[in-house]
């Protein structure tokens, strides 16, 4: 009987602690889920206050380095990414773009927003097209990167090589996907955004900037920018691209806003000091219709670095003859296919015909 009582209440007190700790378990799930339920809303109602923009994501930028680095009463200077620029025939860290952020953040159009729920700094939405659509959608064409990461997932290994970055929706998907990352881009404003989002994200050491605009020659071009603040489709002002692409698009570019800046060859990536950790990578390139001259400088980059596979931008080339003949050879010549985005990459395509707006190049091997 003694014992039978003695086991009964042990068994009780045991169910008591059991029962105790779940219930503290659930309270704290729930109150953690609502505290940052709440964070996230007030968060949104900030961003979406549009009556001023810039003056709401420097404010974000604020509470985010506050909330970041408690207890200091002058916040440490922001972390970014290593920044790099070619100076002659070397790459140079040279910070440059994104040396001064907490001044720089102050006079440029950050505005927090989100692409599903991973932070980005975005220009106002009312002037850039792809800020647009990351503000209302939270999200900017999102099956670019489920086919990147579709190549990503098969090896732990391959990493991305994002050529024309943008402010670096892809770059930022990428790296939170655990993988490292070159970003190559040529505006010094959207530079700066992708060192903002890699700080807030805290992915800057597994993303590297790259600040030059991608060419076949070293040489310093002349680089025009959106009408009104639009960066989405600014382009090297290169023979007579730039009517074409006005014919085109319909776009109004901002002749007023001419921007001068170096260009590299993507071969110049090969001197990189971590160049290493991309011996197996993924090639995104979309810079505007100077696909073509970025390979005719990508020799010696598609022999020594095992490219899996390239997502490009072919809109441009559809009607351009030269370009796309240029890209045509330079695929077939190292061994890759076209594919169609649209069909999962299981519908080959005639390059001489293919009108899609994006392709995918695979190795003929697979
Ligand atoms: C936006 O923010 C400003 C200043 O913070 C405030 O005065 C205004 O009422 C807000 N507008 C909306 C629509 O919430
Ligand atoms: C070098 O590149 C620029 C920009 O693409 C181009 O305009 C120029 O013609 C090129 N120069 C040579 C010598 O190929």
């Amino acid at each position: 009987m003694e014992s039978i009582r003695r086991n009964d209440i042990g068994k009780n007190v045991r169910i008591f602690v059991v029962v105790t700790v779940i219930s503290f378990g659930f309270m704290f799930v729930i109150y953690g889920t609502y505290v940052s339920s709440f964070k996230m809303l007030s968060e949104r109602f900030g961003y979406s206050n549009s009556t001023k923009f810039s003056v709401n994501g420097l404010e974000h930028l604020e509470m985010e380095r506050k909330a970041q680095f408690p207890g200091h009463a002058k916040t440490p200077k922001m972390k970014v990414p290593a920044v790099w620029t070619y100076a002659p025939s070397e790459m140079r860290e040279s910070g440059g773009a994104c040396e001064e952020m907490d001044k720089i953040v102050v006079n440029a159009d950050f505005v927090k927003s989100f692409i599903r729920n991973i932070p980005i700094f975005i220009h106002n939405p009312r002037r850039d097209y792809i800020s647009s659509q990351i503000n209302s959608n939270h999200d900017h064409e999102p099956h670019i990167f489920n086919i990147i990461s579709s190549f990503l997932a098969k090896d732990r290994d391959m990493n991305l090589i994002d050529i024309g970055a943008n402010i670096g929706v892809i770059s930022l998907k990428a790296a939170m996907f655990g993988r490292k990352v070159i970003s190559v881009e040529a505006a010094v404003s959207n530079v700066q955004h992708i060192c903002a989002s890699a700080n807030i994200n805290r992915v800057t050491k597994r993303i590297t900037v790259i600040h030059n605009a991608i060419s076949d020659n070293h040489t310093s071009v002349t680089f025009v920018m959106g009408k009104d603040g639009e960066f989405g489709g600014s382009f090297m002002d290169d023979g007579n691209f730039r009517d074409y692409k006005t014919r085109k698009s319909g776009v109004k570019f901002d002749t007023q806003n001419l921007v001068t800046i170096k260009t590299i060859i993507l071969d110049d990536l090969l001197l990189l000091p971590n160049i290493n950790d991309f011996k197996s990578v993924f090639i995104k390139m979309d810079i505007e219709g100077s696909e073509h001259k970025a390979l005719l400088g990508a020799k010696k980059l598609f022999r020594m670095i095992n490219v899996r596979g390239v997502l490009m931008e072919w809109r441009w080339h559809v009607e351009r003859p030269e370009s796309k003949s240029i890209i045509l050879e330079f695929m077939e010549e190292n061994g890759f296919e076209p594919y169609a985005l649209a069909k999962l990459a299981k519908k080959k395509l005639d390059g001489k015909t293919m009108r899609d707006s994006d392709v995918l190049w695979l190795p003929k091997s697979l």
